[in-house]
């Protein structure tokens, strides 16, 4: 396989014309099929991409470190509390380096105000490509897994009915990252977005602006509701999904009395049963079950969260295997 974008880096999706995101995909399908099937695929024999840490990941580094071993490179997993970065060691000191050890270094930094930029400033000093696996702004592996997910479900419908909602929960302050790329990505599709949130979880304006930028050009729409039921009636596809009040509140306690006063914001078989009756339920998990989602839902027929997950795989293998090239 030609190493198509060799070098490009993987921040944000924004950055990825429709064709490249396109070209992602098609190879996406290809490493599905080929893993399900046992057709080896030696892409990156003897790479070696970094892995780096700030917070905990179950479906991001196992994606990660099994789709390297699957391609017939290594990964290297970082704890970034164990390097010398909790030391005071710099995003520059440290991307030069690990670039000049391997073929790609991949970071998840969710920190407010910080992991973006942080992302940004490994780039600037990396010989190799930098790899978001989230950061405070942005989750593009999931976006891309998602986006596949959605087009394996209704290959043929044109206008997707998305519904992007806030939903409560209490197991930490989760970022904002997740929907704001969907916001971004699903209208690219010409998938008609709703997003709904109780006032004071507002996503940044510019990610707004740019999200009906982004319909408008594409053939989606994207409109904004504070009714939760509202959001749920008629759509082809809920994610209702917690975020944090990162943009109006920059606290780190998980739970305040704004979130207390929301906890009415939950996915039940009432709200499933407003939408349309082959709804598909998403979620990038992992969830907090029994606040954001009821167990009937997230287990039963209408959700699609263990195929959207499995995704993250295939969706993983295909921007390494086509940003990783030869030094
Ligand atoms: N969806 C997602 O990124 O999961 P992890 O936090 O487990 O990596």
């Amino acid at each position: 396989m030609e190493p198509l974008f060799k070098g490009k880096h993987f921040i944000t999706l924004e950055e990825w014309t429709k064709p490249e995101i396109d070209k992602l995909l098609e190879v996406s399908k290809q490493l599905k099929s080929d893993f399900l099937n046992n057709v080896p695929t030696p892409y990156l024999t003897n790479k070696t991409a970094f892995l780096m840490f700030f917070e905990q990941s179950t479906r991001t580094r196992n994606s990660m470190e099994a789709g390297l071993a699957h391609l017939g490179g290594h990964g290297v997993f970082l704890d970034t509390s164990n390097m010398q970065i909790s030391h005071g060691e710099s995003a520059k000191d440290t991307a030069t380096i690990l670039s000049s050890y391997g073929h790609g270094i991949a970071c998840r930094n969710c920190f407010w105000g910080i992991g973006n930029k942080y992302l940004r400033e490994m780039a600037a000093n990396s010989s190799v490509p930098i790899m978001n696996l989230q950061d405070d702004l942005y989750h593009p592996m999931q976006g891309l897994a998602d986006l596949m997910t959605i087009q394996e479900v209704f290959p043929d419908k044109k206008h997707v009915k998305v519904s992007i909602i806030w939903a409560y929960a209490t197991s930490h302050k989760k970022p904002i990252s997740v929907p704001l790329t969907q916001i971004l990505l699903f209208p690219r599709y010409a998938m008609d977005v709703t997003l709904a949130y109780p006032l004071g979880y507002d996503l940044p304006d510019w990610a707004v602006e740019k999200a009906k930028k982004n319909a408008a050009e594409n053939g989606g729409s994207f409109r904004i509701t504070h009714d939760m039921e509202e959001a749920y009636r008629g759509a082809d596809i809920v994610i209702p999904k917690n975020w944090g009040s990162w943009v109006n509140n920059q606290s780190t306690a998980v739970v305040d009395d704004l979130l207390q006063s929301y906890k009415g914001w939950k996915c039940t078989e009432e709200m499933i049963a407003l939408a349309n009756p082959d709804v598909k339920y998403m979620h990038a998990l992992p969830a907090d079950r029994g606040n954001e989602v009821v167990d009937s839902v997230i287990d039963g027929v209408h959700s699609i969260v263990y195929q959207e997950a499995e995704n993250r795989l295939h969706t993983a293998k295909a921007v390494m295997a086509m940003t990783m090239g030869n030094k």
